[in-house]
């Protein structure tokens, strides 16, 4: 286990970078790449171990991947050319990968079964296992099929008109996913709206795809065809640096060519709601998913009430705006996010117990948390517990904290940022 130990960072954070590609799309590059004939080619990928899981399940699926750094080529032959893999599946700590290849191996005539780590372990499957049933699937698991490893022998799967039971783009994707393979037209209806990249890159790969609303409908049996994905820079690894250069007294910062689709920006809405001083900048919508640059100098906060349907728009950035929330002026209250309980950690309890230790005032409650800032942080040893994104919110936590901080577990941050800390250092 990685320890790093960090310090106070005196002269506030300044400088223009980028951050890695975004992690939900790189993820669906890979597998609709594979399901289509022909070259696909990726820019900008995540070369970040979730990722690399993906690639590594298609290949043991029989897809030809090429991959070196950003830089990756898909050589599909279509899904019907996907053969049964001789070990189990093995998608690490992404619960992207598990979800989404879940729907995709429902449709395939052969047998699989796929696990993960001790985090995917605990995560719930059942959300994916009953739609998939309703399909057709044949798909089982711990107690009941909740629980990996699952296993799954696919085929002859039919539509279905499925209602979401919680706002989730993985089980929407899987469900839209095993639908290529279905005869008739399948329909999902979400509770709130929830990140649309799995739509958006079907029709990128020529598949029609009908959205209305929280309505998403598709035709079974349709093709893909390859084509050129350019991945946007993460907005949920940006949030890390939007938070620290608001934060961070004297700070300005730049994050070029950052993704905007307006599914994923609600960290942007909260923290101009909290009073920071933040622009977007050169805005362009030429591409399957839009982007722009963001401008954030340290500002004054104040605490602010979030909850509603904004929050599949900002769950991943949930711990880093709690860490924000420290730092204004008031309580925020954070509601409606149940849903962070079964996350890579339990988020609500692992946010409030470690942010504690550095000095802040958060309570955990059953569906969120509620904040009293602004609270003056120390450094303190705490740990990520293995969830990269706690990782990355306690780094940033350290560069406002008095002394120094050391991060246990750190390496958990190469899920989906590895050179986070050389940047976070390069802004010195
Ligand atoms: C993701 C969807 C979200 C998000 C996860 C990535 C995706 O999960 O938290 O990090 O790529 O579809 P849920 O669908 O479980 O909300």
């Amino acid at each position: 286990m990685a320890k790093k130990t960090l310090s106070k960072v005196e002269h506030g954070l300044s400088g223009t970078i980028t951050v890695p590609g975004d992690k939900s799309i790189s993820h669906r590059a890979i597998m609709l790449g594979a399901l289509a004939n022909g070259k696909t080619t990726v820019r900008g990928f995540l070369p970040g171990e979730d990722c690399l899981s993906t690639i590594s399940c298609f290949r043991q699926l029989g897809v030809d991947i090429h991959q070196e750094g950003s830089y990756v080529e898909i050589h599909g032959n279509g899904a019907e050319h996907l053969r049964e893999p001789k070990a189990v599946l093995d998608v690490g700590n992404s619960g992207t990968t598990i979800r989404l290849l879940s729907g995709i191996l429902a449709g395939l005539g052969f047998y699989a079964c796929i696990q993960g780590d001790s985090s995917i372990a605990k995560r719930p499957m059942k959300r994916i296992v009953d739609p998939l049933r309703l399909m057709g699937a044949n798909i089982d698991g711990r107690q009941g099929g909740n629980f990996t490893p699952l296993t799954i022998t696919g085929g002859n799967l039919h539509s279905i008109d499925y209602e979401l039971p919680v706002a989730s783009a993985q089980v929407k994707s899987a469900i839209l996913l095993a639908s290529l393979f279905a005869e008739g037209t399948t329909t999902v209806m979400e509770p709130e709206r929830t990140r649309d990249h799995t739509e958006r890159m079907l029709n990128a790969f020529g598949v029609n795809v009908n959205q209305t609303g929280k309505k998403v409908s598709m035709k079974g049996k349709q093709t893909l065809t390859a084509t050129t994905i350019e991945v946007p820079g993460d907005i949920s690894s940006a949030a890390f640096f939007l938070v620290a250069g608001t934060i961070s007294a004297q700070s300005r910062l730049t994050i070029q060519h950052v993704g905007m689709n307006p599914t994923r920006t609600g960290i942007i809405d909260v923290l101009i709601h909290m009073g920071a001083t933040l622009s977007c900048k050169n805005k362009s919508e030429d591409s399957i998913e839009p982007y722009a640059d963001i401008q954030v100098d340290a500002s004054s906060l104040h605490g602010v009430e979030i909850g509603g349907d904004i929050i599949p728009i900002l769950i991943d950035e949930i711990p880093i705006i709690v860490l924000a929330a420290t730092q204004a002026e008031g309580t925020t209250i954070i509601k409606d996010a149940a849903e962070l309980k079964v996350k890579e950690t339990n988020r609500i309890d692992i946010v409030a117990q470690e942010l504690n230790k550095m000095g802040a005032h958060i309570i955990p409650t059953e569906d969120g948390m509620i904040v009293h800032g602004k609270t003056k942080l120390k450094g303190a040893t705490v740990n990520s517990h293995g969830d990269h994104r706690i990782g990355m919110m306690l780094a940033i936590a350290s560069t406002i904290a008095e002394g120094k901080t050391v991060i246990e577990s750190s390496e958990a941050i190469n899920v989906s940022y590895p050179d986070f800390f050389e940047t976070l250092q390069g802004l010195q």
